[in-house]
């Protein structure tokens, strides 16, 4: 060959050469495993919309919290799933709530191994299955949201969550709960924020996980998936209000977010890959069509390299098992 010797293809000459040079890690520390527990459950209930997942007991959920904790994994994240609800979600910030309860019974069980985190939001809590307390005329009443999310937040600090998932998209939210945070001496919780969490379609699987009571849609609060600068302005708001993470949410779709938040903001960025994308692969898989230990492990790697310092993932102690291999 005659042309000047631009042999791109001497990086990818063997296995170690590509070891040796790949930009991104992918490592089981930067993995966080999402945790369903319901109130009444005596043994784990599988979810049918999010196939290998499931909503547990007390007991299971501690022994798949002690399982993610020996794989390396570097945090669960945890929903409740109540018995009963009201219109204002009363069993959030109940001590005796099953959320509340449960992360009593993590933060006692893998708390020195890994960061226990929980969801802060109200849509699992209300009958109306909003992530927030409605006015008079049906809407999401912003304000009013903001007292129940500080009382969630000492609730959930109080139980021993080492991390609120500030998930709600209520404007003010991280500056109300780290103020009513550090009036109680818990300077030391750290505020995850769901800072671009957009309005999607791929959130479908994780309505069964929860039992949604939703009707209609979170497009009030939560972002259009059109607006890529709107999502960057909530991290950079959400940064100035306290929050020690931001997040974007879902992933895949919106890795172009994830980049501009990433080279935007100076603090860590996380991304949720969500129920739906869990969905996909897991579905493509069942079929054959797909070899889905290296599209599981593609996936990741991808949001990783778009620029999430950790990624929330429905596969986080499988794959921290196989990067271990
Ligand atoms: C709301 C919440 C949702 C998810 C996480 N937190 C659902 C929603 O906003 O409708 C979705 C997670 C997933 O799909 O995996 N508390």
């Amino acid at each position: 060959m005659s042309f000047p010797e631009v042999r791109l293809r001497r990086l990818r000459q063997s296995r170690a050469v590509r070891d040796l040079v790949r930009e991104t890690s992918l490592e089981p520390r930067q993995l966080v495993l999402p945790l369903f527990v319901r109130e009444g459950l005596t043994k784990p209930v599988a979810i049918g919309s999010m196939p290998g997942v499931a909503q547990h007991s007390i007991d299971s959920l501690r022994a798949v919290a002690v399982d993610a904790a020996e794989a390396g994994v570097g945090g669960v994240m945890l929903f409740g799933v109540p018995a009963v609800r009201d219109a204002r979600g009363s069993g959030a910030d109940d001590p005796r709530g099953i959320l509340n309860v449960a992360t009593e019974a993590l933060a006692a069980e893998v708390g020195d191994a890994l960061v226990v985190q929980t969801d802060l939001c109200l849509d699992e809590f209300t009958d109306h299955g909003h992530c927030g307390v409605l006015a008079a005329d049906g809407s999401v009443d912003n304000d009013a949201t903001l007292e129940r999310y500080a009382s969630m937040a000492l609730a959930q600090a109080r139980a021993g969550s080492q991390l609120l998932g500030l998930s709600g998209m209520m404007d003010g939210q991280v500056a109300v709960i780290r103020a009513a945070l550090d009036a109680e001496g818990f300077t030391d919780t750290l505020l995850l924020a769901y800072a671009a969490k957009y309005a999607s379609a791929f959130y479908g699987p994780f309505r069964e996980a929860v039992d949604s009571q939703l009707t209609g849609d979170r497009r009030t609060y939560q972002l259009d998936p059109g607006n890529r600068r709107e999502g960057v302005r909530e991290a950079v708001v959400d940064a100035e209000e306290g929050a020690d993470i931001v997040m974007v949410k879902p992933a895949m779709a919106f890795l172009d977010v994830l980049r501009e938040v990433r080279d935007t903001v100076n603090i860590p960025v996380w991304a949720y890959q969500v129920s739906g994308e869990y969905a996909m692969i897991e579905a493509a898989s069942a079929n054959g069509w797909i070899d889905r230990r290296a599209a599981v492990l593609e996936s990741l790697l991808s949001i990783r390299r778009a620029g999430a310092d950790a990624v929330l993932t429905y596969w986080a102690t499988e794959a921290a098992r196989w990067l271990r291999d």
